[in-house]
């Protein structure tokens, strides 16, 4: 009787850097073998498949109240359901601070919400909004040591905004401690007085929430968090990068040397601005910060892709359904600005990148498994027990078919949204069988996983933040960042 639980045989294992034929040996939790002819309690099939790392979405909103208080429609269950359908194994989601609220007792809250229902494994971004004394000189310290080794912080939205100071006060912080930071960057006052500005003038539909943010706001506050970072000497990571702007100065300060990394979304591949102006309030369906733009801005953030300034294809899976609990929850005719910001996307994520980027040629296999995966836990202190598929690594394996066509429409999806912004596209390649520790929690189109059966993941710090350590390749701006193609 072979000692190996489940053997995974006949495909294509890929990982961020190697392509190869092998069958893959589970023991439990854990990858045992990659060799030939492996026998298992338990086989799979992989025939004309690809064997890659389960992905990690570490960039997703799950059971969050957003700035206005409004409550996301997925749960931990829901979310992680979902998630893993579109073949992510471990997400990212953020435990939120509101302003007067200790930050331990908010990350002890989602606890509380995930233990009991992720299917998947789970870690936590902090979001910082009140950097009191109390939570910079002994909370944050603390958690960093407990495993929530990155936050983001916010450039704009009333509730939330960090001025200049306090944005340097939370570098500096992350810098001696070794953290992460991320950063929402737009400019605040420029999207407050424009808004203001188009409500005079009884402009409120929701394509304007489009207009009144500004790709220059992007770019703007894009580089003076890359300065601040700069000034500071720390790490930083800008999230869902949408506009040319922001991208030349991320690309500018890479080129520099900076450790300045960036991260993108399906939205801003595959939406444009031209989404917001569908009729009625459709377009509340595509109002998130920063917006979808112009094809001009879809093919700069695919020459991003392509060409490593981006480091990670992440979700911002931010779930509000088209109803009063979420989109609309200030009214069937909200102005723009009263409309909750953000789109669903936790489980297309990957078919979408695989579809567009893979099968048309535009990335191959090993910069989807390093966007997917491998970069995020590597910037996130996941790597190697997750992000990618050797001996020891944790068995969170997505079996994809990469010829399955699926044409989208929300029936076929597992969040609690209720629509899709990509609904009636469609995509070819699809993860079919999808492995959690060892665990196929997706196989036959079937979930098979308990609730709760997910763990938490304390990360260790990233490697990125180290300032005397090694970078991979991936990570260190002197290789391939921001080359031209
Ligand atoms: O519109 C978005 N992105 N909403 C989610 C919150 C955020 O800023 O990431
Ligand atoms: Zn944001
Ligand atoms: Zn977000």
């Amino acid at each position: 009787m072979s000692h190996l639980d489940l053997v995974i045989k006949n495909g294509t294992v890929v990982t961020a850097t190697d392509t190869f034929t092998s069958d893959v040996g589970i023991c439990g939790e854990r990858i045992v073998a990659l060799a030939d002819d492996l026998r298992g309690k338990r086989e799979i099939d992989a025939g004309g498949r690809l064997i890659l790392p389960g992905g990690i979405d570490s960039h997703c909103h799950i059971e969050q109240l957003s700035s206005s208080k409004v409550v996301c429609a997925d749960d931990f269950f829901s979310g992680t359901v979902s998630a893993a359908f579109g073949g992510t194994t471990t997400i990212i989601p953020f435990a939120a601070q509101h302003h007067g609220q200790s930050l331990r007792q908010v990350v002890n809250d989602y606890h509380d919400c995930a233990g009991p229902k992720a299917v998947i494994d789970y870690a936590f971004h902090l979001i910082i909004t009140d950097p009191t004394p109390q939570v910079m000189g002994q909370e944050l310290p603390a958690l960093i040591r407990d495993g929530y080794t990155s936050f983001k912080v916010y450039m704009t939205y009333d509730n939330y905004q960090l001025d200049d100071y306090q944005m340097l006060d939370v570098l500096s912080l992350a810098r001696r401690e070794g953290a992460m930071v991320m950063v929402h960057a737009e400019n605040h006052d420029m999207i407050r007085w424009l808004t203001e500005r188009l409500l005079e003038k009884g402009y409120s539909a929701p394509k304007y929430h489009a207009v009144s943010h500004p790709r220059i706001a992007e770019g703007e506050a894009t580089h003076r968090a890359i300065c601040l970072s700069e000034f500071v000497d720390a790490p930083l990571l800008v999230v869902h990068v949408s506009a040319t702007e922001a991208i030349d100065a991320i690309r500018n300060a890479q080129s520099r040397g900076l450790k300045i990394y960036g991260e993108t979304c399906p939205q801003y591949l595959f939406l444009t601005a031209k989404d917001l102006d569908r009729p009625g309030m459709e377009g509340a369906k595509y109002c998130c910060s920063p917006p979808p733009r112009d094809e001009a801005a879809q093919d700069s953030v695919w020459k991003g892709i392509r060409s490593g300034i981006f480091q990670v294809f992440s979700s911002d899976h931010a779930p509000y359904r088209f109803d009063e609990s979420g989109k609309l929850a200030k009214g069937k005719e909200a102005a723009f600005k009263d409309i909750a910001n953000g789109v669903p996307g936790i489980e297309l994520r990957l078919p979408l990148l695989f579809s567009e980027g893979v099968n048309r040629s535009r990335i191959d296999l090993n910069r989807f498994v390093s966007l997917a995966a491998t970069n995020a836990a590597k910037i996130y202190g996941l790597y190697p027990r997750k992000g990618t598929i050797a001996i020891g690594s944790d068995a969170d394996i997505a079996i994809w078919n990469p010829d399955k066509a699926v044409e989208v429409t929300y029936d076929l999806l597992h969040d609690n949204v209720g629509y899709t912004p990509y609904e009636g596209r469609s995509v070819r390649g699809w993860p079919e069988t999808v492995l959690s520790r060892g665990r196929v929690v997706v196989e036959d189109g079937a979930l098979n996983a308990d609730r709760g059966s997910g763990v938490f993941l304390p990360c260790e710090l990233s490697e990125a933040a180290n300032p005397n350590g090694a970078l991979s390749p991936e990570l260190d701006p002197r290789t391939n960042f921001g080359a031209e193609i």
